[in-house]
């Protein structure tokens, strides 16, 4: 630790530190461009000047460190001066663009120049122009604003994972450019939008649509991936036309990828807006759509669920409540994640902690895509591995997780020489002082968790520990799923009467059930084969309900409500509480909208559930049964990244641009 004075002010900070880091500390505000707490220093706008006692000349704060009695001045009128001049200097090629520019209103430019600016210019000759760059579908340049701070070159190169960006030409002709013209080849290049202190990146989904002040900001939970990291939705209206990241301590990354970003547009577009029915050819009412599920649940008792990939706790909840009351118990998970692990400990379908992750100098992955299945993972991933504090090892498909990993191996063989200390990284799993495992969901077998759990206390790692096994599920209901028993349906059975709640495709549904009555929950006509259905309702997606999920740390997060629904869309609530009320003979008495129902069906079964990010305690397991192991292949649980579920499938900003998309390279290798 060291003294230091800022302003009169005095502070002890750490010896590495910076002096820009000590003005923070100290509760003083230096302007800035360039630098970013997330980014490698560049020292590139000079904005951030301060004078430093015994030093010729003011210096840039972020690119000196603090040393021991160092007197600091944030405001002299020689700081004021040189803030001055370089707010000028960058004027001198900027355009006049601000009420055209869709930064306005959140541009660092236009606020610095607000407090630290000058009010005339000394610079009449014109200005000099740069071309625009073709960055892809997501990311518009109008390059002549661009300030040259280098934030988006460094951000995709040090985490993007893209090194095609970069500073071209020198001196009056530099810009920012791509040295091969070519897409922004990276699955989080959004977030050079965020990132650049101007108007020279900004959305092109988002482009001319809307004023930073006349969008409402709201916090909600990303449902795309089993992370469930808080976002914030930015709402015009009834639309929605911009998602951005949220800070947030329940979040792995503070970096969102393109696939969270861009979906908004998907909101509004290919919805279910009316019910309709297969056998009048119609769209019909809910009055009548009620009578036909009456008239059929009546005749034909052979009831079976299925609950897709996007689905929330309540309908989990409701589905099995309303299967169970209608004398059912064939309640599954849409999704096959190949899991056949036991469902009473958490460990086998969850993470403990990512804390824990983070302290971990090996991390063994097994059969998971992390960069497709969970890129903000992968990130934290990326981060500890370009420290130089983490290796990892990877056995599964061929892939691409855009940092350095060993890949051991293709399937179980690999698994099982590297344990018998047979591969070359075995020393590795056995020196390591705090080694981690990740297992794929579709490679989370009773087989393979057993063969895992075995390590523990023996001597092939010596250092694991049961809480250093983590299950990745890759689906946002996935955790939630689990904790309430389903699992998907591992044998032929025929049903009379099929309920599917936002499943991603009906065919397997209609091949194993050609004659039953399939009753298709949903949102979005971009459902494949939605044709097969016999009964179509609408229902609302994420942001017109209430909501609760379970994400992969095992915490319970919660959702408001953010815009009310149109046309006849009803959330699953209401549904099945007017099935349940058709049975009952209450349905005129019912009052949807305040029923207390769903909390008095959570605080019987799940009273936890009522506490706002409450995180579930951890079951291990430990089990010493020895099974026959199976030559297990690994397949990849993501094939399209950006076509993964129908809310992404109607989306114009990823269908637009697929041919654009598919140089965003995820190695396609099947089965391997
Ligand atoms: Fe105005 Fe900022 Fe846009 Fe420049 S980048 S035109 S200062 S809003
Ligand atoms: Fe900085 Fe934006 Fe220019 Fe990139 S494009 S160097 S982020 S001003
Ligand atoms: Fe220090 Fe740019 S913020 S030089």
């Amino acid at each position: 630790m060291v003294s230091v004075t800022v302003d009169n002010i005095n502070i002890k900070i750490s010896s590495k530190s910076t002096v820009l880091e000590a003005c923070h500390f100290a509760g003083v505000i230096v302007p800035r461009f360039c630098f970013h707490k997330k980014l490698s220093i560049a020292g590139n706008c000079r904005m951030c000047i301060v004078e430093i006692e015994k030093f010729p000349k003011p210096v840039s704060s972020c690119t000196l460190k603090v040393s021991n009695g160092m007197v600091i001045y944030t405001k002299t009128p020689l700081v004021r001066k040189a803030q001055e001049t370089v707010l000028e200097f960058l004027l001198i090629n900027h355009p006049l663009d601000c009420p055209i520019c869709d930064q306005g209103g959140e541009c660092d430019l236009q606020d610095q120049l607000n407090f630290f600016g000058s009010d005339s210019s000394r610079f009449f000759k014109f200005k000099r122009g740069v071309s625009d760059k073709n960055c892809g579908p997501f990311v518009k340049t109008i390059m002549t604003r661009c300030i040259h701070c280098t934030r988006c070159v460094r951000f995709l190169s040090e985490i993007g994972g893209n090194n095609s960006f970069g500073m071209l030409g020198r001196s009056s002709n530099a810009e920012i450019g791509l040295y091969i013209s070519d897409n922004l080849r990276s699955e989080f290049s959004g977030n050079v939008i965020d990132l650049c202190p101007v108007g020279a990146l900004t959305s092109k989904p988002y482009s001319f649509k809307g004023r930073s002040w006349e969008l409402i900001n709201y916090k909600t939970i990303d449902i795309l991936d089993s992370l469930n990291s808080d976002i914030i939705v930015s709402i015009k209206g009834f639309d929605v036309l911009r998602i951005l990241p949220c800070f947030s301590i329940y979040n792995a990354s503070e970096w969102i990828s393109d696939k969270t970003r861009f979906f908004y547009d998907s909101f509004d577009f290919f919805r279910i807006k009316k019910c309709w029915s297969k056998q009048l050819n119609s769209f019909i009412g809910w009055s009548l759509s009620l009578k036909i599920i009456y008239n059929q649940l009546k005749k034909k008792k052979n009831l079976g669920f299925f609950l897709g990939s996007l689905v929330d706790l309540e309908t989990i909840m409701l589905s099995k409540y309303l299967a169970n009351s209608l004398g059912s118990s064939d309640i599954y998970s849409d999704f096959n994640t190949g899991t056949s692990a036991n469902l009473d400990f958490r460990s086998n379908y969850s993470f403990s902690s990512f804390e824990e992750l983070k302290k971990a100098d090996l991390c063994l992955i097994i059969g998971a895509d992390l960069r497709s299945e969970s890129p903000t993972l992968n990130l934290m991933l990326k981060k500890q591995v370009t420290e130089g504090s983490l290796t990892v090892g990877y056995i599964g498909p061929s892939t691409d997780f855009s940092y350095s990993t060993s890949h051991l191996g293709l399937n179980v063989n690999s698994f099982i020489s590297l344990l018998q200390g047979k591969h070359p990284f075995s020393i590795f799993l056995k020196k390591s002082k705090n080694p981690h495992i990740i297992l794929g969901e579709k490679f989370a077998s009773v087989n393979i968790l057993d063969l895992t759990y075995n390590l523990v206390n023996s001597n092939l790692i010596p250092n694991l520990n049961s809480h250093n096994i983590h299950t990745l599920r890759s689906k946002s209901s996935s955790v939630g799923l689990s904790e309430l028993g389903l699992n998907s349906l591992r044998f032929s059975k025929t049903f009379e009467t099929l309920f599917l709640i936002g499943v991603d495709d009906l065919q397997p549904y209609r091949v194993s059930n050609p004659d039953s009555f399939i009753i298709y929950v949903g949102s979005h006509y971009s459902v494949f084969n939605l044709e097969m259905a016999d009964l179509i309702l609408p229902s609302s997606i994420f942001l017109e309900k209430d909501f609760k999920v379970i994400n992969l740390q095992n915490i319970v997060k919660e959702n408001k409500s953010l815009r009310k629904i149109s046309g006849d869309v009803r959330s699953e609530y209401f549904l099945f509480l007017a099935i349940i009320s058709l049975f009952n003979n209450k349905l005129d008495n019912l009052d949807f909208k305040k029923s207390r129902f769903l909390d008095c069906l959570f605080s019987q079964e799940y009273p936890f559930i009522f506490k706002k990010n409450f995180k579930l305690s951890d079951f291990n397991v430990y089990t010493s049964n020895k099974r026959l192991i199976r030559k297990e292949i690994f397949h990849r649980s993501i094939f399209n990244f950006y076509q993964d579920n129908y809310l992404l499938r109607s989306s114009k900003n990823f269908k637009l641009c697929l041919n654009n998309l598919k140089q965003v390279k995820f190695k396609k290798n099947n089965v391997v």
